[in-house]
């Protein structure tokens, strides 16, 4: 087997995010080095204490975890508790994590990690908004070069806009920090709501988490029960889209995905579509390709894979 992939996991759980924690955790194929929190669905406080009750239901609390930005680079928090509920894992009964909290700021863990490991050697797994990615590029802009590649959930372009008609949440809440880090020229691989919306949690998928015979699966039943409850209004489907698991698969069975070396620029100015992440899918502009960007995934496949990695969890 070849050696595993170093990642760090950028999040702000969420219970999609939950999912995409772990199954990287129950994937051999990862070593992760470290979780850095965001602010994000719910505010830093909540989203650092998210992070360890996940890494404690995976049973794996000797991961280590980080609290990172409290607020995006200039705009005000938003936050999403009208879909993750008040604690951003709202659907299953948690107790308080025991694992302790690294003391350590997140940014600093980021740019430390990133200058000590051989370069070109650690993939950042960004799953909210990007400011602690920002930041570290910021405080250190030579990890840019060290960065084996981002690879983010955000973003729409023909599927348009989660929060606004025209932006996705996670760069919504931070656009410069998203242009910071799509103009770090680092590479890049962008998992949009176009793919997102393709992997639904339809009521037979959550069946199966369900029925899986350990502690994570019934829990993935109860948090995606509650938390695609909003999307599944909103879009009049069979569950609401799956969406940071996504890129955690596109890193495991890249075949899942289609996808194309694009233009993305992120808006900053108009408040009428900031965050819009504005991909040149055609090619209509001369302006340098900066982004694998996925358009579509085998939703099939992609749930195939969660249910055999999660089933693998104690
Ligand atoms: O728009 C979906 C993204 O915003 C996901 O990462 C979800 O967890 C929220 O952070
Ligand atoms: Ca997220």
């Amino acid at each position: 087997m070849t050696k595993p992939l170093p990642i760090i996991i950028d999040t702000d759980p969420g219970q999609d995010d939950a999912v995409a924690i772990l199954l990287a955790l129950a994937s051999p194929e990862f070593e992760v080095l470290g979780i850095t929190a965001v602010a994000g669905n719910v505010p830093l406080a909540l989203t650092e204490i998210n992070a360890r009750k996940i890494c404690e239901l995976a049973g794996r609390p000797e991961i280590k975890v980080f609290a990172g930005a409290v607020r995006p680079l200039l705009r005000p928090l938003v936050t999403a508790e009208y879909v993750h509920g008040q604690t951003g894992l709202d659907g299953p009964v948690w107790s308080d994590p025991k694992m302790p909290l690294q003391k350590q700021h997140a940014v600093d863990f980021i740019v430390e990690t990133l200058m000590t490991h051989e370069a070109g050697t650690i993939t950042l797994c960004v799953l909210g908004p990007m400011t602690n990615i920002a930041l570290a590029l910021i405080r250190e802009p030579r990890i840019a070069s060290r960065i084996k590649r981002i690879v983010a959930m955000g973003g729409g372009f023909f599927e348009g806009g989660n929060t606004t008609p025209a932006a996705e949440f996670n760069i919504y809440v931070d656009p410069h920090a998203a242009r910071a880090v799509f103009d770090a020229d680092t590479p890049m691989t962008l998992v949009p709501l176009d793919c997102t919306h393709q992997a639904l949690s339809t009521a037979a998928r959550i069946e199966r988490f369900r029925s899986i015979k350990n502690k994570p699966g019934p829990a993935i039943a109860a948090m995606l029960s509650f938390s695609e409850r909003f999307d599944e209004q909103k879009y009049g489907t069979d569950g609401g889209p799956l969406h940071d698991p996504c890129v955690m698969a596109w890193l495991l069975k890249p075949e899942l995905f289609q996808s194309r070396e694009v233009n993305v620029e992120i808006e900053c100015e108009s408040e009428l579509t900031m965050g819009m992440t504005v991909v040149d899918w055609w090619r209509v502009t001369a302006r340098k390709p900066n982004a694998t960007v996925c358009r579509s995934i085998n939703a099939q496949g992609f749930f195939d894979l969660l249910i055999e990695r999660i089933s693998r969890l104690p």
